[in-house]
């Protein structure tokens, strides 16, 4: 592979430990040079999510769990819709500092990769944009976010498209429909981040309890 092609990624996959994940995060919102990336990459995920989202999603007071929500780009895409109610988690401070004021009922910071903080049932819905990637949050969260969602909720994701399969995801969203405990709405190739040569699949699953 040319090198201009490698030079142009994201170097999300030379991250081993969340530790790496974490300091790699933390040191990219520095200055806000995260906002500035995804603006002037056209990082399209907060936008194409909450657009098929608010398709399905007719009440604007409900509360949504956004899955490592980093700076708050979901949130301030899903507000033009007119929601509101959002409870953001995130491993990176840096990040979660960056949030606008007020935006976000609560911010965590929190390891997705372990049991999250919150009752069975607690929301109506969770987003988890950009989150599942290399070295990030992996499969089982998804039984975590159907644990914390009522049912008849939604959940709505991104995967990358480099780590659909070769992390499992396929085989697990397999396995939570075939033993009923979510159904497929939406399921399809996203532009995400095209200008960097990476796109995302795009899911949206009603949970079923
Ligand atoms: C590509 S960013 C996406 C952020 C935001 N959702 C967006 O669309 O702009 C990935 C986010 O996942 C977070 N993250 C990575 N690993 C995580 C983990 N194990 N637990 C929680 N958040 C994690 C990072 O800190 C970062 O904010």
């Amino acid at each position: 592979m040319a090198q201009k092609d490698i030079g142009n990624k994201v170097p999300l996959h030379t991250l081993k430990k969340t530790e790496d994940v974490m300091k790699f995060y933390d040191d990219w919102g520095k200055e806000n040079k995260y906002d500035k990336d995804m603006s002037d990459w056209n990082y399209t995920g907060p936008k194409e999510t909450s657009e098929v989202f608010n398709k399905y999603a007719n009440d604007k007071e409900i509360k949504i769990y956004d899955a490592g929500c980093g700076t708050g780009l979901v949130g301030v895409e899903l507000k033009r819709y007119g929601f509101k109610n959002f409870y953001g988690a995130d491993l990176s401070q840096n990040l979660l500092d960056l949030v606008p004021n007020g935006l976000y009922h609560l911010l965590e910071k929190a390891d997705l990769n372990k049991k999250i903080n919150h009752e069975d049932n607690k929301f109506d819905a969770v987003m988890c944009v950009g989150t599942f990637t290399y070295a990030h949050v992996k499969p089982p969260a998804l039984d975590e976010f159907i644990r914390i969602t009522k049912n008849k909720g939604l959940i709505c994701f991104t995967i990358n498209e480099g780590i659909h399969e070769e992390y499992g995801f396929d085989k697990k969203l397999k396995e939570l429909c075939d033993t009923n405990k979510c159904k497929k709405l939406e399921f399809f190739k996203s532009q995400y981040l095209a200008s960097k040569e990476v796109n995302a699949w795009l899911g949206l699953y009603e949970v079923m309890k």
